[in-house]
Order: C-alpha cells, then structure tokens, then sequence
C-alpha cells in the first residue's frame, strides 16, 4: 500500500479551487497540509470555501512560502502564484526535495524553464505541468493512433483559442496582461493548446514565424496573436489565440488533418466536443468513447470538468511508480520556448529558428510597439 502524499499549495487566487476540489477527489493518495499565500485572509477563505471543518483543522496557513516548505516538507508543491513568480518558488521547492505540480507557464525564459527541468532531474523531483489539455478524457487513445499510424500521415494541425476575458478581469490584478508576469493571450490563455497539438502531433517545432496585435483590451502585451510553426517532420501547425472575444462564449478548438482522416476536438462554452472521421470519411466518435471507458470507467470521461483531478492522480502515480507525469517538464520547457519563439518572431519581423539558440524572456517583449 503506497502511503499518501502531503500537499502544500502555494498561491490562494482563482485557480487554486480547482487544485483543492481535485486534492479532494484523491482522498486515498493525497491530504492538504498547508495553505500559502502573501495575503493570508485568501489562503484562509479558500480554506473555508473548499474544505470541510474537521478536514481544514489539520490544514496549516502561511505567508511566507519558505517557511510552509521548510516546515511541513511536503511531497508535492502546487504553485498557483502569477506566472512571473513560478521560476524563483519552483527552484526553492525543488532544493528542497519536492515535487511540483506548477501552473502554466512554466516560467517566464527559456533559460529559466530549462534549469527547473535540469534541477528536477537532478533532485530526481517530478514536474507536472499544468497542461490541462493533455489529460482530457480520449486524448491519450487519439496521440497513441496518431502516432501508431492509424490515421496515416499527418498534414497540418491547427488550433483556435477565443478565450475572452473583459477589461475587468485583467484590472482585477496587477499582473495580469503585463510582459513581465503574465505575458498575453498566446502565452497565458493558449500555451497549453500549443503544447497539445504538437504533442498529438508527436512533432517538435522547428521555426515560427508571427504576428501579434491588441485589439480591444488595455493591456501591455497581445490580446491577439497568430502564428505558423514548422514541426521537424514537415507539417504545419497553425496558431490562432485570442482573448478579445466575448467573455461568455469561450471556444478552444483543435484540428489534425491527416492523410486517413481528421480529428478534431474542443470545448464550446465549457463543454467539450469531438469529431473524428476514419479514412472513409466516417465518424468514429462513439468507438473512442467506448474505448475510453472499456480502459479507463465512465469516472474518466467525467473528469473533463476539472482536468486538475487527472493532472494529481497522474502525479501521484508517477511519484508512487518513478514514471514522468504525462505533462512533465520538457513540455513546460518546450512550450514556453515555442511561445517566446512567437514573441521573438513578431517583435523582430522575421522567421525564428526553435529551440531558441539564445535565451529569450517575455521582458524582452517590453517596449514593442503593436502597430495597428
Ligand atoms: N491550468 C489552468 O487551467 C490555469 C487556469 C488559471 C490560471 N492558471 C495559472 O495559475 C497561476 C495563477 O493564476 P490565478 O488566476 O489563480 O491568479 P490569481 O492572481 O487569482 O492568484 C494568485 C495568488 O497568488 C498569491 N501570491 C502572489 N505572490 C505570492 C507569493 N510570493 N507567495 C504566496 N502567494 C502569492 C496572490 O496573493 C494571489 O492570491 C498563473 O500562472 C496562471 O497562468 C492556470
């Protein structure tokens, strides 16, 4: 019998009620033993809001991050602080023997993202990226037929994230929509679509040429963005992603075409959707579906409500088996390093090879000047 993990997550905001509701759901595996966050009144109302009484007793609250993980050494650290603070809370999390699950995106260079990956490794810590895509229900069986050539060659990919958030939501927090901790809609809202198509695709991305705009929102960084990657085995991906739509109509879908068929997928207002044609041009949604639970139970098709259960049962399990995590982190590296290839093509006007030969940081999109 595996003995259950301790959880400590630091950053109380708005994601962090998906994290607890899936500690929850893996009672058998993982307990909260503490809360962090710099304004302690949100670490403690997330306390409140999420768990029940004699459950939240047990649970310790903090300010000061280095001292939740020097004092309950726990198993797993999940950080859900804005995106400009992973770097330095992950490197004293993993010194100090934990293993992660970090929010997207991994953190703000290419450099960085590289240490963390090269020091988890070397601490021999687990990196569970937050990557939600990656573990929705039917994705594992579609990368497996993709990459065993059930659908033949694969032409292109291409993904649409119109994930519209108001002016409000970014005036809400400092952070939000800045270059430095945040970056904009392609690297906040739809870094984890770019690393799913790639990785359907079992390509890596070789050159990236882009553009980006705002069009609507009062903020520093995109608010659209669109860009072509060329994957190493000759296909194309191409990326739309934007938060300048409206807010209640979020849409994030995904397209594969390929020489014996297509798959697509993607959620609509929260909902998800699928369809996949074999070489005859027939659907073959419901064969998935079936395959899905035939391996995995109903309970995983459910999980769609919150790929967060999925990304901690992975965790746990790959901590009990010394198995990377589905999401690890080379795709928290290499997602980031294809974004900021992005950012790098669209500040300098030109096609940018990937991986990146020198480092880039999103604080190098300061001063860009959106010409529309
Ligand atoms: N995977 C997903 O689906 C998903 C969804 C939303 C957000 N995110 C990511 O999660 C992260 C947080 O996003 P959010 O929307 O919850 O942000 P948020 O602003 O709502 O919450 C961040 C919290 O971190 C706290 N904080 C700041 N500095 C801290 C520090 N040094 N120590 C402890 N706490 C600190 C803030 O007080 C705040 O309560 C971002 O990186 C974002 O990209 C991922």
């Amino acid at each position: 019998m595996n003995k259950k993990l301790s959880v400590l997550i630091i950053g109380c905001g708005r994601v962090s009620a998906k994290h607890i509701k899936a500690i929850n759901k893996h009672k058998d595996k993982l307990y909260l033993v503490g809360l962090v966050d710099t304004n302690e009144s949100f670490a403690k109302k997330t306390l409140n809001d999420y768990t029940d009484k004699e459950y939240s007793s047990k649970v310790s609250i903090y300010s000061d991050y280095q001292k939740a993980v020097l004092e309950k050494k726990p198993d797993i650290v999940a950080i859900t602080v804005p995106s400009g603070l992973h770097y330095q809370i992950a490197e004293f999390c993993l010194n100090n023997n934990c293993n992660l699950l970090l929010e997207k995106p991994m953190a703000m260079s290419s450099s960085e993202c590289k240490k963390l990956y090269e020091l988890s490794e070397k601490m021999h810590c687990k990196i569970a990226m937050g990557h939600i895509y990656r573990y929705f229900p039917l994705v594992g069986l579609l990368k497996d037929d993709l990459k065993n050539g059930k659908f033949g060659k694969i032409l292109y990919g291409t993904i649409s994230v119109r994930w519209g958030h108001s002016q409000d939501y970014y005036n809400s927090s400092a952070w939000r929509g800045t270059w430095k901790s945040d970056g904009g809609a392609l690297m906040n809202q739809s870094i984890h679509a770019i690393d799913l198509l790639i990785w359907l695709m079992s390509d890596e991305s070789v050159s990236v040429q882009a553009m980006l705009a705002k069009r609507l929102l009062e903020i520093e960084a995109e608010d659209l963005g669109l860009a072509v990657i060329k994957l190493k085995s000759g296909a194309l991906a191409s990326i739309e992603g934007t938060t300048a739509t409206p807010e209640d109509d979020k849409q994030a879908s995904f397209n594969i075409y390929c020489e014996k068929g297509h798959v697509a997928l993607g959620l609509n207002k929260g909902k998800p959707w699928l369809d996949i044609t074999n070489e005859n041009g027939k659907k073959v949604n419901g064969h998935y579906i079936l395959e899905q639970v035939k391996k995995y139970g109903v309970s995983s098709i459910l999980s769609a409500t919150n790929p967060h259960t999925a990304i901690y049962g992975n965790l746990a399990n790959s901590i009990y088996n010394n198995e990377s995590p589905i999401a690890d982190g080379i795709s928290g590296y290499t997602s980031v390093d294809t974004l900021l290839g992005i950012y790098k093509s669209a500040r300098d006007g030109k096609r940018v090879n990937l991986p990146l030969e020198e480092d880039f940081n999103s604080m190098d999109m300061q001063g860009f000047i959106f010409d529309d």
